[in-house]
């Protein structure tokens, strides 16, 4: 019998930049298990990082080649612009200078200025045009907005910047607090700027009652918790102050939980999500008019067609 044909797409050039950090080395492993396109897109691995961290790039490059992982079909490891931003689909920019204890935000923008306008320039001359970027380096909106300006040739709703972290830790505070899937909550939002300025709001936020596979409606999160204090101070608090928490205890900024989100982000991006909720980006049009970077609501779509 003739051996059933599949069409396989060609494989996607992720780049991660700051790929010898914390942040970089899980995110590698979860793009290469399928985390972020699902089990049937291919990858291409650009590893990207300063020139004194290719010996640590050698080691992911090596790890990796040990997981066997049948999605990965190659890794570009390089510390060279030409090489690591040529022909890429998807750029996760990581490279910056990360925030340590006792340091605001504030404190990291002159840093990572530079670094975002100069890979602003990067993108402009050997990405694709059709690349779609997520920047984390923080602070994530700002480098967003460096970096668009520095790559006029690609569209403005092709940059993004990751919220999607914060998302998930109010999904757990509430997950925690009701005792239920965080699956089950619909609707929350993280409005502002990803720092501890920002404002997590689960007024919209709604449960849906599933029995035996049937829906059966839904609740507000804020009557199942019926404690207003509660939503208003702590779970706001938490939510805000969760990244100063996690550095305090381990001396290190989120790394696995960062990973995590930006698989999620980008999987609800590009592949679109089963049911509308609430996901976080900044929009071509609000740019257009307001131009600066910042987190914004849109709705879920289904089977897009990016591959
Ligand atoms: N938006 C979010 O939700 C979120 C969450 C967690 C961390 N972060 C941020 O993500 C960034 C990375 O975090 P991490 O824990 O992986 O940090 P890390 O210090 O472990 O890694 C950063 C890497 O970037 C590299 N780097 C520095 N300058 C570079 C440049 N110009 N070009 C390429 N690479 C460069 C470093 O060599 C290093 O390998 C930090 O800015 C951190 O604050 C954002």
């Amino acid at each position: 019998m003739e051996p059933i044909q599949t069409t396989v797409a060609s494989p996607v050039r992720i780049l991660i930049t700051g790929a010898a950090g914390n942040i970089g080395y899980s995110l590698a492993f979860m793009i290469s298990q399928g985390r972020m396109f699902g089990p049937s897109i291919q990858v291409i691995l650009h590893l990207f990082d300063l020139p004194q961290m290719e010996d640590t790039l050698k080691g992911v490059q090596m790890e990796l080649t040990d997981g066997a992982f049948e999605l990965l079909k190659g890794v570009v490891i390089t510390s060279d612009p030409a090489e690591g931003f040529r022909d890429i689909d998807y750029a996760v920019l990581c490279g910056a200078k990360p925030r340590l204890q006792g340091m605001e935000r504030k404190d990291l923008l002159t840093a990572n200025a530079k670094i975002f306008k100069e890979q602003g320039k990067y993108l402009d001359t050997y990405a694709k045009k059709t690349v779609k970027i997520l920047v984390v380096g923080n602070p994530a909106n700002t480098n967003a907005l460096i970096l668009s300006k520095n790559s006029p040739s690609i569209h403005k709703e092709n940059f993004t910047a990751l919220t999607r972290l914060d998302h998930n830790r109010a999904l757990a505070q509430l997950s925690e607090k009701l005792k239920i899937e965080s699956r089950n909550i619909r609707n929350i939002t993280i409005w502002g700027n990803h720092s501890n300025t920002q404002y997590p709001d689960a007024d919209y936020a709604i449960v849906e009652n599933h029995k035996a596979g049937r829906f059966l409606g839904t609740m507000p999160v804020k009557s199942l918790v019926a404690d207003d204090n509660w939503v208003q101070e702590e779970f706001i608090r938490t939510v805000q102050q969760r990244g100063s928490a996690v550095i305090a205890a381990r001396k290190l900024s989120s790394a696995a939980s960062a990973a995590n989100a930006i698989c999620d982000h980008m999987r609800d991006w590009i592949l679109g999500t089963s049911e509308v909720f609430f996901i976080k980006f900044f929009l071509k049009n609000i740019y257009k008019k307001i131009g600066f970077v910042f987190i914004f609501i849109v709705f879920g779509f289904n089977n897009l067609k990016h591959f």
